[in-house]
């Protein structure tokens, strides 16, 4: 069975169709969605989502891009729904400088990633890591502040395999997407093939990053199974003995 362990089920894109696409995910072998907040009304689509679907589950954070939309007050809302039923981690939190310049604002970044990095460590939750070109920042600040405590992901990992290396020493697991089908994405394939499939999970990202033959289409969980066969073509597995050891891995990276 298929776990997609970073999907965004609340979007726009899934507003025409969201439920019969959502139900018709268990015949597409797809077991298991957590559904991950981006910004403040994520958070409350996403757990008015998983409420509805036993299946789904859910994670609460500020993305870097979403932190002007972020106070106090709302960090102590943040704070009471991480304790919120079937919500298993904390995220998307990181750092994004790729849409954003300016030091000030990469500051702010910084300041709320580590603030959710402490959080996530005072409610016992794993993280969900948002890392855009700042790849080395992202490892520092993962090390300094949260070094492996309570686990977590590097959601569309997009680093070196040294790095990657060096995530799975501190315990993390890595995200790999529909990136991985796309022809060159020379690094990502290199990771696949020389990180142990034990910390590797599977995830759409949907709407975005749909796997070839989809590339540039709405994601679906569906099409996860594109990935899972580029991943067993790396490591010269089936597609099957893939999807049942990053389902396991799921399990374990999100405590189920
Ligand atoms: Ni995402």
């Amino acid at each position: 069975m298929i776990f997609d362990t970073h999907a965004h089920y609340d979007a726009a894109q899934y507003d025409q169709d969201r439920e019969e696409l959502l139900t018709g995910l268990a015949d597409a072998g797809v077991g298991r969605v957590v559904n991950i907040s981006n910004g403040w009304k994520d958070m409350l689509a996403t757990l008015d989502l998983i409420r509805q679907y036993p299946w789904m589950y859910g994670t609460v954070g500020i993305h870097p891009c979403e932190i002007d939309d972020f106070d106090e007050d709302r960090f102590l809302l943040l704070k009471d729904y991480c304790h919120a039923d079937k919500i298993v981690a904390v995220g998307e939190i990181g750092l994004d400088y790729y849409w954003v310049k300016e030091p000030e604002q990469r500051q702010r970044q910084r300041d709320w990633f580590a603030r959710q990095l402490a959080l996530a460590r005072e409610a016992d939750l794993p993280v969900v890591i948002h890392s855009r070109d700042a790849a080395q920042e992202t490892y520092d600040m993962m090390k300094r502040e949260h070094a492996g405590t309570t686990g977590g992901v590097i959601h569309c990992y997009s680093g070196s395999a040294e790095m990657a290396r060096e995530y799975v020493k501190l315990g993390y697991y890595l995200g790999i997407g529909g990136v991985v089908t796309f022809k060159n994405a020379k690094t990502l394939k290199k990771v696949v093939t020389e990180i142990p499939l034990s910390h590797l999970v599977l995830e759409t990202d949907a709407p975005y990053l749909s796997p070839v033959p989809y590339r540039g289409k709405r994601n679906s969980s569906a099409y996860i199974r594109y990935v899972a066969e580029e991943v067993a073509r790396l490591k010269g597995i089936s597609r099957e003995e893939v999807e049942e050891a990053t389902w396991e891995n799921g399990m374990k990276l999100y405590r189920m």
